[in-house]
């Protein structure tokens, strides 16, 4: 036997953690094998983060033991996971983005030059750029990080985790961000890693994803172990019942049906830099327009010209058919333009306030009085209705946001826009790191506006959710609207024929 895959490599057994009011783990298991691609699946908020965290050092365990290859340990930091070659990939973005990619992946162990104390930066950066090459990215190690777009730091995170040869790697929804190519590329990288006998563990709310790559699922529910499958012998709708204990009603597509025709937005020939070309589109009351293309066609930067985030070169906006002078967001909540950044951490939440200040903070005008005395009544049943609603696990509408699970901090901001009275709402990626059970009550409150006649703009990497959704789907590549389709005739083949329509033929700008 050449290498020994299949051996245990990880047991965690009865391990429990509570955070203030909250039972995050009760009692709980998981085990790993080398040369395994593990799947751990559950709700939002169901203790997946917290489990693997445990593991990889950031929190520590109030009850049960770890076992290493066989033998006790103990996990009391993240820097003793790493030494027991533990690696993690956050679900958060964990980078410093002050700081370049090189420097973020060798961070506490940068090569030195050959005077004392004093980091050579020119190795420092070759090695990171030796690392990039050899996993296939296309990242500047010397670009801050804080001007990669999420995608590309998604994949600096993931450079350095995988620059610790380490014999575990965790990755804590690691393709909620990517590109179907980049998945594709990151999944060449974990069988290789796997091939050499390394243990991974995979979290996804991507469930098809789970089936290409795991070898095992582990399932958990309310902080619970439910049950560890082989993933051939699982089929996604058992995976989804064991996860939810309930069915789901996955509604068939719900376009809405009546299309009131007036124009609400009117987006006319507008640019910005090479992602916003010579973009018009309109946008209709109670309509939801689908905005399709491949990550990095320009959708978000279409969406932040519009909301005034940033200041396009040229081009006109008519809202209610009035030109609009949008300079910044401000103008844009005031014109009645919502917009649910895709960056939610850095745009969307006040992490350090509770769940109930979110809800309301864009809204908080239409809870007060004539003399500005804000009814706490009313925006206290408001939160508890979304949270209700969304099925936002927190114990109490007055838990900081910061404390609640990735998933669900994505729902405050989802509740909070949904609160906000705008006529028109931009949702970009409004389902990433969503559960499934959540999703199709997303689905149903995003209707549920239309219906009531306002406007939203759906941006959306998933084309299942783009079909199901959108009444007319408008398709972008390269910073260019390159075409529409009726929700009707739309098709994945054709959504993607518009996607990957480039024009490589036309260069720079430079000439003229
Ligand atoms: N630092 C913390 N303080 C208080 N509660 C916490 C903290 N971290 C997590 N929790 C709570 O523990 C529970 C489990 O959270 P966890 O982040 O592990 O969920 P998850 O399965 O990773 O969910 P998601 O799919 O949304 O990422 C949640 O109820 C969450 O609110
Ligand atoms: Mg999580």
């Amino acid at each position: 036997m050449p290498e020994a895959v299949g051996d245990l490599l990880v047991e965690m057994d009865g391990i429990s953690k509570d955070f203030p009011g909250v039972q995050a783990l009760r009692s709980c298991r998981f085990e790993l094998r080398r040369g395994e691609i593990h799947a751990l699946v559950g709700e939002n908020g169901a203790g997946k983060s917290t489990l693997m965290k445990i593991l990889a050092g950031v929190y520590h365990r109030d009850a049960g033991r770890i076992r290493l290859g066989g033998a006790d340990v103990d996990i009391p930091t993240p820097r003793a996971a790493q030494q027991l070659g533990i690696s993690i990939i956050h679900q958060e973005l964990s980078l410093m983005p002050h700081l370049t990619a090189a420097q973020n992946i060798f961070i506490g162990r940068e090569p030195r030059g050959r005077i004392p104390f004093v980091i050579d930066e020119g190795k420092l950066n070759e090695q990171a750029r030796a690392l990039f090459k050899s996993l296939n990215l296309k990242v500047d190690p010397q670009a801050k990080v804080g001007k990669l777009s999420v995608a590309q730091q998604q994949m600096v995170e993931i450079a350095k985790a995988l620059s610790y040869s380490a014999q575990v790697l965790i990755m804590d929804e690691p393709t909620a961000t990517l590109t179907d190519t980049e998945i594709d590329e990151l999944f060449r990288i974990i069988r290789a890693v796997k091939a050499n006998g390394v243990g991974v563990v995979h979290i996804s709310h991507r469930l098809e994803e789970l089936k290409l790559i795991s070898d095992r699922v582990t399932v958990m529910r309310d902080g619970q172990y439910i049950a560890t499958v082989d993933t051939k012998d699982a089929s996604i709708d058992r995976i989804i019942s064991m996860m939810v204990g309930r069915t789901i009603y996955e509604g068939v597509r719900e376009i809405p049906e009546t299309v009131n025709p007036e124009v609400v937005l009117d987006v006319r020939g507008l640019n910005r830099g090479r992602m916003v070309r010579d973009v018009s589109f309109n946008l209709r009351r109670g309509e939801i327009l689908g905005l399709a293309g491949l990550v990095g066609a320009g959708r978000t930067e279409v969406a932040r010209a519009v909301f005034g985030a940033d200041r396009p070169e040229s081009g006109t906006i008519l809202v209610h058919g009035k030109v609009a002078h949008i300079q910044s967001p401000a103008d844009a909540v005031h014109l009645g333009i919502g917009y649910l950044s895709e960056d939610r951490k850095r745009y969307g939440l006040a992490v350090g306030m509770d769940v109930e200040t979110n809800i309301v903070l864009a809204t908080l005008r239409k809870f007060a009085d004539a003399i500005g005395r804000v009814d706490f009544r009313k925006t206290r049943a408001t939160a508890e209705q979304r949270v209700n609603r969304l099925g936002i696990k927190t114990p109490s509408i007055k838990q900081k946001v910061r404390n609640l699970s990735g998933g669900n901090q994505q729902k405050v901001v989802i509740a909070k826009w949904l609160t906000a009275d705008t006529e028109i709402l931009i949702f970009d990626e409004p389902t990433r790191g969503i559960d499934v059970g959540a999703k199709s009550e997303i689905y149903h409150l995003l209707n549920e506006l239309a219906k009531q006649g306002k406007a939203i703009i759906m941006i959306s990497s998933e084309l299942p959710e783009i079909l199901r959704m959108s009444h007319r789907i408008v398709v972008m590549c390269e910073g260019r609207i390159r075409g529409e389709l009726s929700g009707a005739e739309a098709t994945q083949e054709k959504i993607m024929t518009f996607a990957t329509m480039r024009t490589t033929a036309i260069g720079p700008q430079t000439a003229a």
